[in-house]
């Protein structure tokens, strides 16, 4: 298999071939009973938050899929035009790499870096990393069928999870993506956690390739997160039905609206759920009861909107150092290509 060193698993299966392990990261917030912490935080809390990476059950990741092919949703194939043209460039530009994908989600865009790896006769080595065992296994599946020399090691867990237990290559160096712009669902101060982690990681000569959505006009923007066919709108209010399920809840679904708005200040987009009647809420196995009222909105995400100016000199100073930077023809997405 692909990694020499073993792995903190919970649990871990894999093909008769082993082209395709999946191991299940253990989470130390559920070994600690410390699950759902962030739930009674967030909803004690005013004005009530919830956090994103609720969104995403087998539900919630495949609702992600739609939104990403809406004609509204521009972020999606704006990144994978960029990824289009200059895949083979990334590809020169790092020679031979292990593929290590954060949220890597159907690893749709991915496929356009796995045929430019190929195209150059490098090896292809690939661990996907995602919350939804479902999305990863699909995915692999796929990829498997699609590429017969690929080796596949998908990891099942949260970002911090499979940062803290990423092994050490077989074959150096690494190539880190984090795609998708999901580092603009980061507060500041996640951010730099997150890259603090990512630079601790990484060993002097790895390569990080960040995907990000930059600041353009408001109406593009909100656009983006209110698209007619609802998808958006069914995507935020799943979180409630993710909750539902995994605490023993009784959010009623119809009593919330969508919303989601541009903050010109802090350059992000905020997503809330707003709340149309009185609903007294039970969260059961966490032991919570909380009282929401017409009008209170509770907000699950933000989705912040970057300068790619002031991001790449911020990579500098992480340690991070930017090789490259891609975008597209309206300036509407960068892709950068950093060196530990
Ligand atoms: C995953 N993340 C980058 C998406 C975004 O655009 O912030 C999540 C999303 N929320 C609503 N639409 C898409």
């Amino acid at each position: 298999m692909i990694s020499p060193t073993p792995l903190p698993l919970e649990k871990s299966t894999s093909t008769p071939d082993g082209r395709f392990q999946t191991v299940y990261l253990d989470s130390p917030e559920f070994s600690s009973g410390l699950e759902g912490q962030d739930v009674i935080e967030g909803l004690t809390q005013s004005p009530k938050v919830l956090p994103p990476k609720y969104f995403y059950d087998d539900r919630g990741s495949q609702l992600f899929e739609q939104i990403c092919g809406l004609p509204e949703y521009y972020p999606t194939r704006t990144e994978a035009w960029i990824l289009q043209h200059y895949a083979r460039a990334i590809a020169q530009a790092t020679g031979a790499c292990e593929l290590v994908e954060l949220g890597s989600g159907s690893s749709t865009k991915t496929r356009l870096l796995l045929d430019a790896y190929q195209a150059q006769g490098h090896p292809l080595y690939y661990q996907p990393i995602d919350v939804s065992a479902g999305i990863l296994a699909d995915s692999a599946a796929q990829l498997l069928t699609d590429y017969p020399t690929l080796q596949v090691q998908a990891l099942v867990g949260t970002y911090g999870q499979a940062l803290n237990a990423l092994p050490t290559p077989a074959r150096a160096p690494r190539l880190l993506l984090f795609l998708g712009s999901s580092l603009g669902n980061f507060t500041p101060l996640e951010c730099d956690q997150f890259f603090a982690q990512v630079a601790s990681v990484l060993e002097a000569g790895d390569y990080f390739l960040l995907g990000i959505d930059l600041q353009k006009d408001t109406a593009i923007l909100e656009a983006a997160y209110n698209d007619c066919q609802g998808v958006t709108a069914a995507f935020n209010l799943n979180m409630l039905a993710h909750l539902n399920y995994r605490f023993t809840g009784n959010f009623n679904l119809e009593a919330f609206h969508h919303q989601a708005i541009y903050n010109p200040e802090d350059c992000q987009i905020e997503m809330y759920l707003r709340c149309q009647q009185p609903q007294s809420v039970q969260l059961k196995t966490l032991d919570l009861s909380i009282e929401l009222t017409p009008g209170e909105s509770i907000r699950t995400e933000i989705s912040r909107k970057f300068n790619l100016e002031q991001m790449q000199h911020y990579l500098q100073v992480q340690g991070l150092s930017p090789v490259q930077t891609w975008t597209d023809p309206m300036q509407w997405f960068g892709v950068i290509l950093c060196r530990r």
